[in-house]
């Protein structure tokens, strides 16, 4: 018997450690946002870290960045691989107890690694911030997830690999490179390392692994997200097939050179700047292929529109990951990023990212999956719709106040006098950026609050349930 025959009745799918997954998912959303509005608070109210260094600006923020990034957005990752990859192979996940352990295990090293940053224990490398105990933990999980995943795609009964597993599978690939390579350190204690590079090397590797990791886990992982989710809600093929693959290829191989330009005028090799420059350029093409296939294949959907929650998340996450992929690429534009670096106009490019396509993404995700891992209707669809506009709203009005704080900030920095002295204080910015920060403190609590409504919302969905068992379809493709 080949191993692409027919499978036994008695094989299930692994569901329940996919909903424990997005349950925890929730949880560090609402943590980590809670975080993010605190700090937002603090830029408009000083007073509020309570002179208490557990409370000040500088860990709320690494820990606002961390548990968004790693407890929210990996943990939904990891669940809705695990979902898809099971129903794109069509056998039920390779070694489930392993799987229960990348599960258990991030959810604990998110726990310890977040209380490490309040207690001050910071690398000082963003998005990296974790001492290096924390880093050898993650290499653990990752690789038993490698082997959970890769060992579901090598038993798969279906010759094709899908998409959404190249995306998934280049998250799991390329993340684990970049996280060894970047943290390689000499620790000196338990909470202290040095990191092996320095000066320039350091930024260079530091960058090549924050832009990769912003490449593919912010964009590339929530990308095997949409292939597999976006069809499936709205009950079309991928528009095309053919796209999407070559669109994968470009991605990758675009993505892995554009970390410079985080570096633009700064003590690295001009070369190396303008060819970071250039590959941002670049990579604007495979990004919005993959926007124009999301939105193509709802194309003839749209009517869903009006009655689906999910898919509204979904086709705007995808608007929103447009303009993200647009405005990447023209700050890398020297003459752009001259005015846009260290302002808040990053921070706005960041979270039209993060609100925008990341959150936005997975909500609608979350709304189309747990009804279908309980086998219940939706609790309410009245209140995923109210999400729906206070998640919209809360996106818009951050990204707007970002841009408004970010463009003033560039232009005050740079303006000069007759004499060619600065013409601002440093003092005399940061207080006209009083009804920016306030407006974004504003767009944050609405987004939250949206956030919090959608948790009440699928926890009563799933309150009293158990998971629905779902057995590996009976007859296969033959492996041709
Ligand atoms: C074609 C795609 C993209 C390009 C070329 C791009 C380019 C850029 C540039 C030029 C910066 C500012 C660097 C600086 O001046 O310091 C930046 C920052 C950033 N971008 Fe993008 N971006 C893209 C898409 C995205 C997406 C979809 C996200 C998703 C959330 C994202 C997340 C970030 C983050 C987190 C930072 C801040 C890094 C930091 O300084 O901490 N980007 N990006
Ligand atoms: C309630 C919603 C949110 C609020 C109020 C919020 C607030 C903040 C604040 C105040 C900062 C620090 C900005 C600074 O240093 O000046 C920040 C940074 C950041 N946030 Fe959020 N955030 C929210 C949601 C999210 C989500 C959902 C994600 C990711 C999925 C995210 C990812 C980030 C990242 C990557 C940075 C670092 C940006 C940079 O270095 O340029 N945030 N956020």
């Amino acid at each position: 018997m080949s191993k692409f025959a027919s499978p036994g009745t008695h094989e299930v799918y692994h569901d329940r450690v996919v909903k424990i997954l997005v349950m925890f998912s929730i949880f560090w959303a609402l943590l980590g946002m809670i975080a993010g509005v605190y700090a937002a608070a603090e830029l408009v109210w000083p007073a509020l870290n309570l002179e208490n260094p557990w409370l000040s600006f500088g860990r709320l923020r690494t820990l606002h960045t961390n548990v968004v990034i790693f407890g929210f957005g990996v943990s939904a990752l990891m669940g809705t691989a695990y979902y898809s990859v099971q129903r794109t192979s069509h056998v039920p996940l390779f070694a489930p107890k392993l799987a229960w352990f990348t599960c258990w295990a991030w959810q604990i090293a998110i726990l310890l690694g977040g209380i490490s940053l309040l207690a001050g224990f910071n690398t000082s490398k963003e998005y990296a911030e974790l001492e290096w105990p924390f880093d050898i933990a993650i290499t653990l999980v990752w690789v038993c997830f490698a082997i959970v995943f890769f060992g579901t795609i090598a038993t798969r009964r279906i010759r094709e690999i899908y998409i959404s597993n190249w995306f998934y599978g280049g998250l799991i690939i390329v993340i684990a490179m970049l996280h060894i390579v970047n943290n390689l350190a000499i620790p000196v204690t338990l909470t202290k390392s040095y990191s092996l590079y320095a000066g320039a090397q350091d930024a260079i590797v530091q960058w090549w692994y924050g832009h990769n990791a912003v490449g593919f886990l912010l964009t590339g992982g929530f990308l095997g997200m949409m292939y597999y989710f976006l069809p499936k809600q709205a009950e079309r093929p991928i528009w095309s097939y053919r796209l999407s693959i070559v669109a994968f290829w470009a991605f990758a191989y675009s993505y892995i050179w554009a970390g410079p330009h985080h570096l633009h005028f700064n003590a690295v090799p001009e070369w190396v700047q303008n060819l970071g420059m250039l590959m941002s350029l670049v990579l604007l093409a495979p990004s919005w292929a993959s926007m124009i296939n999301g939105i193509m294949t709802v194309s003839t959907a749209w009517e869903k529109l009006r009655t689906d929650p999910a898919l509204k998340f979904i086709v705007l996450a995808l608007a929103f990951y447009g303009l993200a992929t647009f405005e990447g690429p023209m700050m890398a534009i020297k003459t752009v990023n001259i005015i846009s670096h260290f302002t808040d106009w990053t921070v706005g490019h960041v979270h039209s990212g993060a609100l925008g396509w990341n959150a936005l993404i997975t909500f609608g995700t979350f709304y189309y999956l747990i009804p279908r891992l309980v086998g219940a209707p939706l609790y309410s669809v009245a209140l995923a719709n109210l999400h729906f506009w206070l998640a919209l709203a809360g996106t818009m009005l951050y990204v707007v106040a970002m841009w408004g704080a970010g463009v003033s900030q560039g232009v005050l920095w740079l303006s000069l006098d007759e004499l060619g002295e600065l013409r601002y204080t440093f003092t005399e910015i940061m207080q006209a950026m009083y009804p920016y920060y306030l407006l974004r403190f504003i767009a944050g609590l609405v987004f939250l609050i949206g956030a919090a409504l959608m948790a009440f919302n699928l926890w009563k969905t799933i309150a009293g349930r158990h998971t629905v068992t779902v057995h590996p379809p009976q007859v296969t493709e033959a492996y041709a």
